[in-house]
């Protein structure tokens, strides 16, 4: 596991990154002008949202062909270059690999529709029920019924996404091998690295049922057995015979059973998962399209399980609080305004020393919080407009849905990234796709000059190669029953020593007592946010706002 546990991945949207010909959209060239930025972070790879040919109706996870680099973003000469260019830092390539689904704009659907039975077994096509209603009553993540109609004929088609992705039958071997030949191909340019796109739900039920309630739903297409089965015939058959490939499978909902068996280095799945657990804690009623605050302790107690159990399982988890789907973390777990500095170093300081693979979403090294938009025409994402459809057409008000997209829009985190404090932030000279805002406040230029996250991030990531316990280490969690501070030790059956972390997740200063084994300890600071002097502990320990502190015990 030593070497999985020591890197730290970075993720690119490539659309909101740099944008180097000027058009307002972000791309591969823009991501070689900042090859300097990376290196200075020091991370060992990056994880690329899908570049590939794509009418975009889903920002790229709607595939129109696996093989090729969309314009937009630039050429497969532009790509190849990325990669020597990175390889010569020493950072490896990550790409999404978008399998559960396709464009209707891909080859396959296309000869599909034209009546090539191929491929028309590639897609999960049913006839309407005798009643003429649609094959199931499954819906769309997207809102609205998951099946449309498949061209002039009798049949509907599946697409658990939008209509404009539709999903493929992996029941098919001949679905299974053209994965492993899009996954060979990439690894051929050099690629070390994938990201299986909602891989848990390519397994669904052989025959299509009605739901009775969405929890009963999910469950008809979501972890099924043959999914494991899948996943080690792709290994097999590619990315498993490079002993240094890392994968991650995007798993929502997942179990931590599961995630054990997708992981465990023995089962020859994949190296890591990213569940969304502990991102649905300011849910309510486990619904998104809410406005509700954190829950700490359920906070806590998710990590808390998966840790502890994945730890004991030999599974691995993938560490994140942010990524291109999500609102930023600050303005969920942490503070914008007077301890947005201090909240943003605290979350990243109890996730990184937690046991797992950190990966960092661009812009959260530098602070970075969601925009300020003032009305739904700034916001271009199909699951935000939809949602905001569906919640008038709920009863609420403008201005009530209106608040719920802006704290839950997967926007938020989509917004070009802050170079400069210019118009347009120093991403383009040309009116970008999607607008920033705050750039004045907020900024790498203004970051890498006076700022202090930006090294944090580079101390917490120098931790984890120069520390075994980090990255190696067993997890505990204490002070389980703490309002306001998540505690974990790390430590190995082998060395008496031991790392504590301390986090304080409010604006509030908080006493705790320290467990018998820690009170009046001498310790070694590792990584503090405030000013720290004393390398004794007491029986006590008093947290500032937002504090977090890591310290290295010598028995
Ligand atoms: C998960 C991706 O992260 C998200 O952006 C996308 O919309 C869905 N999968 C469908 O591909």
């Amino acid at each position: 596991m030593t070497a999985l546990g020591k890197k730290v991945i970075y993720q690119i949207y490539p659309k909101s990154f740099y944008d180097s010909n000027n058009d307002g959209i972000g791309d591969l060239r823009g991501i070689i002008a900042k090859i300097d930025y990376i290196k200075k972070l020091n991370v060992d790879m990056i994880w690329f949202n899908p570049f590939f040919v794509s009418p975009q109706n889903d920002n790229g996870y709607d595939v129109a062909d696996y093989y090729k680099i969309d314009p937009l973003f630039g050429t497969m000469a532009d790509f190849e270059e990325l990669v020597a260019k990175l390889k010569e830092i020493n950072v490896g390539i990550m790409l999404d690999m978008v399998l559960n689904h396709c464009s209707t704009s891909n080859e396959w659907f296309q000869k599909a529709l034209a009546g090539d039975k191929k491929y028309q077994d590639y897609f999960y096509l049913r006839k309407a029920k005798k009643d003429g209603s649609l094959p199931t009553n499954w819906q769309s993540k997207f809102g609205g019924p998951a099946w449309s109609k498949f061209g002039q004929t009798d049949y509907y088609y599946l697409h658990l996404y939008d209509p404009s992705q539709a999903d493929l039958d992996w029941h098919n071997p001949e679905v299974r091998k053209e994965a492993a030949k899009v996954v060979n191909f990439w690894r051929g340019k050099g690629v070390q690295g994938f990201r299986f796109d909602v891989i848990n739900v390519t397994g669904k039920a052989e025959t299509l049922v009605d739901s009775t309630n969405p929890v009963e739903e999910k469950a008809l297409y979501t972890d099924t057995p043959v999914v494991h089965q899948y996943l080690k015939e792709l290994n097999r058959a590619s990315f498993g015979q490079d002993q240094n490939s890392v994968t991650v499978g995007e798993m929502s909902s997942t179990t931590i059973e599961n995630s054990i068996e997708y992981t465990k280095p023995s089962e020859h799945e994949l190296s890591m998962v990213f569940n969304f657990h502990h991102l649905k804690v300011d849910y309510q009623n486990g619904q998104k399209w809410t406005k509700e605050p954190f829950d700490f302790m359920q906070l806590k107690q998710i990590f808390t399980s998966w840790q502890e159990k994945m730890d004991e399982g030999g599974g691995w988890n993938a560490l994140f609080w942010n990524n291109h789907d999500q609102p930023m973390a600050i303005n969920r777990f942490g503070a914008t305004g007077k301890y947005r500095v201090k909240s943003a170093e605290m979350l990243a300081a109890a996730l990184h020393l937690m046991r797992g693979t950190p990966f960092i979403y661009m812009g959260e090294e530098i602070g970075a919080v969601n925009p300020t938009y003032s009305s739904m025409k700034d916001y271009v994402d199909i699951e935000s407009i939809n949602a905001f459809t569906e919640l008038k057409k709920a009863g609420m008000s403008e201005q009530e849905a209106f608040e719920i997209v802006k704290t839950k829009s997967r926007d938020n985190s989509r917004t070009p990234m802050h170079w400069t404090k210019d118009q347009y932030a120093g991403f383009s000279k040309h009116k970008p796709w999607l607008m920033p805002t705050g750039q004045a406040e907020i900024n790498v230029a203004q970051e890498l000059k006076d700022g202090e996250i930006f090294n944090f991030y580079q101390k917490l990531i120098q931790l984890r190669k120069s520390e075994e316990l980090i990255s190696d280490g067993h997890i505990k969690m204490f002070l389980n029953n703490d309002p306001q501070v998540f505690a974990y030790v790390r430590y190995l059956q082998h060395q008496s020593q031991k790392i504590v972390v301390l986090s304080n997740f409010y604006g509030k200063k908080h006493e705790v007592e320290l467990p018998d084994g820690l009170k009046n300890q001498q310790v070694e600071i590792l990584l503090s946010n405030y000013a720290k002097t004393s390398s004794t502990l007491g029986e006590k320990i008093s947290l500032r706002p937002y504090e977090t502190l890591a310290v290295k015990l010598a028995k």
